[in-house]
């Protein structure tokens, strides 16, 4: 849309749509006051025809699917994200709220893969050597020599990544990288992607895999990582309550793997460590036997995490019922009600409800519905569900409690923390094997599930 004869375009910082006038709302992400102008970029669009140019075909039959291809980055928990280890030769996103640990993490991986003897180049825009010195001391030794760029100008990191030639290049953060040549102040949007563009070009040509450390922005003028998603091979979000410490680590694109793995840790004094058993570390400190409090299994990737959902419910005071859902879908809860209210006649239409996914962690599977209904139920009766008891399952608008795939991983776990009764869709009950020490209850229905608790 950039008309060429104007010296300005509009950008939104959120999505990176560009157009020729300023626009309250933006056409491509729905944002509003999101346009900023920024001065048109000489060279346009080209970013996407440079990179194809560096890339040679390869005959199918020569790639090697060797793993050696990926580098190890010591924690399993990211390695399972990224799909197996950093690829060679790739670009790799890590978006996340300022503060959330994303220099701390790539400060850590950074460690590891030193200690393996591997030449990795951490460049700074943002922290003083000494800063820098101080995290890393607090998160370990360092056995072999990190090396460390305090730098901002894109034409100096490049020819120190050429000159030097490590096997890992961190950026941190892309918000602070500039090149001379374009006039915008670093941050913005022709900025951040002119960066993004040269990184993607070395990563491909040495060969080098590169993470960039991208801070989503709610508000200002600093363009935000989602602007670069479509540029970058791998996505990955860093999110997590500034309250809790654990932190969880989500694929949102993979050119290399599977997109829906999440790795989680936990935000210590030295650093961050890897959480092995998610579920556990849901679970901790729930109240026993209270009423509202229902646990589900939700599936994360390949792997099952079993979480604890709340719910309160009580008589509104005023005309019109509150609801609020944190950690799940607003609309999902209001339309779930409306199932319990047609379909198994609980009079909830005059009542406030709130419902909570305890933790923090946010989840919109839709096998969450049958345990959001039971939790809702249960606190309306007032009666609490036995605190040995999962449920999950999708539910219909007729009230039909569907099947939801993976219903096996979702037992397995369960019966691993000691839980003794499933609630679970009877269309799902055939695929559980060996689980017999769990008591298996297979409904068709909500009705069936409320009359069972
Ligand atoms: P940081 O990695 O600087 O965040 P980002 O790069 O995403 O902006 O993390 C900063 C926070 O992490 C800060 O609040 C302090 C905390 N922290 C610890 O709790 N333990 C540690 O060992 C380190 C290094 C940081
Ligand atoms: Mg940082």
């Amino acid at each position: 849309m950039g008309n060429k004869n104007n010296s300005t375009i509009f950008f939104c910082k959120e999505c990176g749509f560009e157009s020729a006038k300023w626009l309250g709302q933006c056409p491509g992400c729905k944002e509003w006051n999101v346009f900023v102008e920024e001065p048109v970029v000489k060279k346009g669009k080209s970013y996407i025809r440079e990179a194809v140019n560096s890339v040679k075909p390869s005959l199918l039959s020569e790639i090697s699917l060797e793993m050696e291809d990926r580098i190890k980055t010591g924690f399993e928990e990211l390695d399972r994200v990224l799909g197996g280890g950093i690829v060679k030769g790739s670009l790799i996103l890590v978006g996340g709220d300022p503060g959330i640990g994303k220099s701390t993490l790539l400060l850590q991986v950074c460690r590891m893969i030193t200690n393996d003897n591997k030449k990795v180049l951490y460049v700074s825009g943002e922290e003083s050597l000494k800063q820098i010195k101080i995290r890393a001391n607090r998160i370990g030794e360092f056995n072999n020599e990190l090396s460390l760029l305090c730098e901002t100008n894109l034409e100096v990191i490049e020819e120190t990544i050429k000159k030097y030639k490590p096997e890992v290049v961190i950026i941190d953060s892309i918000q602070t990288m500039f090149k001379n040549d374009i006039s915008s102040a670093p941050g913005s949007v022709s900025q951040v992607r002119e960066s993004t563009n040269v990184f993607m070009q070395l990563a491909k040509q040495l060969s080098i895999s590169i993470f960039i450390v991208g801070h989503v922005t709610k508000e200002g003028v600093v363009a935000g990582p989602r602007v670069l998603e479509h540029m970058v091979d791998t996505v990955l979000y860093f999110e997590g309550d500034r309250h809790a410490s654990y932190r969880i680590l989500r694929g949102v694109k993979n050119r290399f793997g599977s997109t829906n793995e999440i790795g989680v840790f936990e935000m210590q004094e030295s650093g961050l460590s890897e959480v092995m058993n998610p579920s556990e570390f849901m679970l901790n400190g729930r109240p026993v036997d209270a009423s509202g409090s229902v646990i589900a299994c939700s599936m994360e990737g390949t792997r099952p995490i079993l979480i604890e959902i709340q719910a309160l419910v009580c008589r509104t005071n005023f005309g019109m019922a509150r609801r609020t859902a944190a950690g799940t879908d607003y609309n999902r809860v209001n339309l779930l009600m409306a199932v319990l209210e047609k379909r198994a006649g609980i009079q909830i239409n005059d009542c406030d409800a709130y419902v909570n996914i305890a933790g923090g962690m946010k989840i919109n599977e839709p096998a969450l519905d049958l345990g959001i209904i039971l939790s809702i139920v249960s606190s309306f009766k007032n009666r609490a569900i036995d605190s040995k008891t999962i449920v999950f399952g999708e539910v219909g608008l007729s009230g039909e409690v569907r099947a939801v795939s993976m219903a096996e991983q979702r037992v397995a776990e369960a019966k691993k923390l000691g839980f003794k009764v499933c609630i679970m869709p009877s269309a799902s009950v055939e695929n559980v094997k060996n689980c017999e020490e769990m008591k298996i209850i297979g409904v068709r229905n909500i009705m069936e599930a409320i009359d069972y608790i």
